[in-house]
């Protein structure tokens, strides 16, 4: 963990917040290199749920939630976490995180503390007038329900996805980016009939591994974890959690909960015509009827499934299991980042041999512009004369290509292009650069 934290400090991947006044405790910043990896993983996830499947809707809603709808979802009354004070040292945990240097007999009894963010609305706080940062982007998505059926005519089974940020007041955040108190969920709520949501639920658990994988994450450094009844959150009929071998050790990295029709029915007006399956409590204050018709044009309340993923443990297994460092001859080494090529940063380094030299470096800008405008994300041009020194930082970084115009190609229109993980160089022609970083890129 500490060479990772250091390689993403050192190269710009992610830094500690307000870090130059002290920062503040688990929240992170993301650098010029780590806004690239986290908008590309979040685009894998974007493609590979809204646009490879026919029966996916994408959504943004808001991050300030009215409070009203997590009580009806239980956030406001079950939202928490145990938390004892330790009477030695002063400090506060959660009570599955006291350190073992904090005796027993010197904690209090634990109580329960809530981890939404409340914030006031308005220019008048009357304590009436609150709002809450979401603790799940989930809950937006069944309060609008309605709005996606009826403006995209879904019928089951269907999904609506959605990315954005989350906010959890964790009581004691830690491991880097792995829990921290605002961060970002990929989850998709996919809605199907009661009875469907069994196996529904197992494809969906296999559709993740199998995403994962491809983003450079093995099957088999994922394991399943079945959550015991008794442990499940308050909404859930089962749910599978993949669990990853994080360099401090095996925790969740996604959740898939079956959700039955808690939610929706608990969002939902006139719930005693719904024949809803959860308990839910009566709602008082909803104007609509979260409900869909089946096959047999009934209206029903779906079940629904939720692979919930977050998108910083993402990045940093996606980092875990990309940082090597490899040994070379001549007892060196090298740290080379081997990342899937589509979240690589930083896709090729243009690098002009000599620095400055004006033909050189006028060629390697309009080959960095060529590559550019293929818009398979940053191409950059690496003029600093130093060949040696821009392979190293571009390995580290997860470049797949580098690009070296040198004054042969001034002469003949070939390039040098090395191949990150093999390390090996070919010499092709300027015309051919296309269809090479094509090939290695997408
Ligand atoms: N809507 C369901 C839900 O929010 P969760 O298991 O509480 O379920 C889902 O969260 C995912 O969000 C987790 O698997 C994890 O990847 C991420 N996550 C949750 N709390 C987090 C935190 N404090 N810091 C970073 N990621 C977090």
């Amino acid at each position: 963990m500490e060479e990772l934290v250091a390689l993403c400090k050192r190269r710009g991947f992610i830094f500690q917040s307000a870090e130059i006044y002290g920062g503040l405790q688990g929240v992170y910043d993301f650098g010029p290199l780590g806004v690239e990896l986290k908008n590309n993983l979040k685009s894998a996830w974007w493609k590979s749920m809204v646009y490879e499947n026919d029966n996916i809707e994408g959504l943004d809603a808001s991050i300030l939630t009215n409070s009203i709808v997590l009580d009806y979802s239980g956030h406001t009354e079950t939202f928490s976490d145990p938390m004892v004070d330790c009477k030695s040292c002063g400090l506060r945990f959660r009570e599955d995180q006291v350190p073992k240097s904090c005796k027993k007999e010197d904690l209090t009894k634990p109580r329960q503390f809530n981890l939404m963010f409340k914030t006031n609305i308005g220019p008048i706080d009357d304590g009436n007038s609150y709002a809450y940062l979401r603790p799940e982007t989930a809950q937006q998505i069944f309060t609008n329900f309605k709005n996606v059926v009826d403006s995209s005519s879904r019928s089951l089974p269907f999904g609506i996805a959605q990315i954005g940020k989350a906010f959890r007041n964790e009581i004691t955040p830690r491991n880097f980016i792995f829990r921290v108190r605002e961060f970002e969920q990929m989850e998709l709520e996919y809605f199907v009939a009661p009875g469907d949501d069994d196996d529904a639920h197992s494809s969906w658990v296999q559709k993740r591994l199998n995403w994962w994988e491809k983003q450079g994450v093995p099957i088999n450094t994922i394991e399943l974890y079945e959550v015991p009844t008794d442990e499940l959150a308050h909404y859930s009929k089962r749910t599978v959690d993949l669990m990853y071998k994080f360099p401090h050790g095996l925790e969740e990295l996604e959740g898939i909960a079956n959700r039955t029709d808690f939610d929706l029915g608990s969002h939902s007006k006139k719930q005693s015509e719904l024949n809803i399956h959860a308990d839910v409590k009566l709602n008082k204050d909803s104007n609509s009827k979260l409900s869909i018709k089946n096959n047999d044009d009934v209206m029903i309340v779906p079940f629904v499934i939720e692979p919930s993923a977050g998108v910083e443990r993402g990045m940093l297994a996606v980092l875990n299991e990309a940082f090597t460092i490899e040994s070379l001859p001549e007892n060196k080494s090298r740290i080379v980042l081997k990342l899937k090529p589509h979240l690589a940063p930083i896709k090729a380094a243009i690098i002009p041999l000599k620095k400055n030299d004006e033909k050189l470096v006028d060629l390697a800008k309009k080959i960095k512009t060529m590559l550019q405008e293929l818009g398979l994300g940053r191409i950059i041009l690496e003029n600093t004369g130093n060949i040696g020194k821009s392979y190293r930082k571009h390995d580290e970084i997860g470049t797949p290509l580098c690009i070296t115009i040198d004054f042969e190609t001034l002469d003949n229109n070939s390039v040098t292009v090395r191949d990150r993980d093999s390390m090996q160089q070919e010499r092709i022609e300027i015309k051919d650069i296309i269809n090479l970083f094509m090939e290695k890129i997408k």
